[in-house]
């Protein structure tokens, strides 16, 4: 598929603006540009005379971010958004109003047949957000012992077959050549399993986990959350508010705790805010979303 035939529905758009409340003349960061939607609904909102700031880690991304901003309030920025207070400071834009992260990937990328995020494309299993940096996933199983994938699969995917994929990936190294592409991982995964294994009643495919470990292995996802939330209290004004949708536990439990354990943040949704009944119908990405906001708060010191 051509990206241009490709969208990325953004998720919790509503709810999004309801908690972060932008107003005109604010400046908004959104981390996690992907296809822009949550950008363009903010930037209505600070309209007149606000400004975003645009952030992702894909090149390609950017480039959509330059089509379709272009002489707009938005500054576009190819960076992580771990980086946002030193990025903020060295715009002369903070302190800020407002953060947006929505994590993980966009329709863009798992469209794309290069990047090896949807199974069963025969492209590359790459993963990385940023194609520039890093190393791609197929090298990372081409170099790691069983050991080594297997607690790699475990903590980040959470998949308790970790060992028996984590085999099942070296032993065809071994015998045959090395998992190059993502149709080729999903198939060795799934012939690992139990024909019956899956989650959520098998609704769930039995390779999910694993991708999902090595995206965030290969992008050090979870170290790139946490450093972010430990900033942002440093890019935003005393009362400026951050908002962080998840998709998997791993991600939210970060977000919950360092919301509630670090003194620069007042929790603001006691619960995670989900998707409507009806969003999760025509958007079955939403259905695993859950959007925490926190609020600045006037503390400076924790202790
Ligand atoms: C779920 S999509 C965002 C969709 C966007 N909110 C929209 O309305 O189209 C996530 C995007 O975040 C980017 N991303 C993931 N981790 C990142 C990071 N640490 N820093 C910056 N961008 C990141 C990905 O490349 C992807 O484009």
């Amino acid at each position: 598929m051509s990206s241009d035939q490709v969208q990325h529905t953004p998720v919790l758009t509503r709810e999004v603006i309801e908690w972060l409340d932008p107003r005109p003349g604010q400046t908004i960061v959104d981390g996690t540009f992907g296809g822009g939607g949550h950008t363009g609904e903010l930037l209505k909102r600070v309209a007149p005379g606000g400004r975003l700031i645009a952030f992702d880690r894909d090149p390609e991304a950017v480039d959509r971010a330059e089509a379709l901003f272009a002489h707009q309030n938005v500054t576009i920025v190819h960076g992580d958004f771990a980086d946002v207070a030193r990025i903020v400071r060295e715009l002369g834009a903070g302190p800020v109003d407002g953060i947006l992260l929505d994590l993980g990937w966009s329709a863009f990328q798992l469209a794309d047949a290069e990047r090896g995020f949807s199974f069963d494309i025969d492209g590359p299993l790459d993963l990385r957000y940023d194609p520039t940096l890093g190393e791609p996933a197929w090298r990372m199983l081409e170099r790691l012992s069983a050991e080594h994938l297997a607690d790699v699969i475990y903590h980040y995917g959470e998949e308790r077959l970790s060992r028996r994929i984590a085999r099942a990936i070296v032993e065809r190294r071994v015998q045959r050549q090395p998992v190059r592409s993502a149709r080729e991982l999903a198939e060795v995964v799934r012939r690992a399993v139990p024909k019956t294994y899956g989650g959520s009643g098998g609704r769930i495919d039995p390779a999910t986990r694993t991708f999902q470990a090595l995206r965030i292995a290969v992008n050090g996802e979870l170290e790139s959350l946490e450093t972010a939330l430990k900033c942002a209290p440093d890019a935003l004004r005393e009362g400026g508010r951050i908002a962080v949708i998840s998709f998997h536990s791993l991600e939210d439990r970060r977000v919950k705790q360092a919301f509630r354990d670090d003194c620069r943040y007042e929790v603001l949704t006691r619960r995670p805010v989900q998707a409507s009944e009806a969003e999760q119908q025509t958007n079955p990405q939403s259905r695993s979303a859950k959007l925490r906001v926190a609020r600045r708060s006037g503390e400076l010191r924790c202790d």
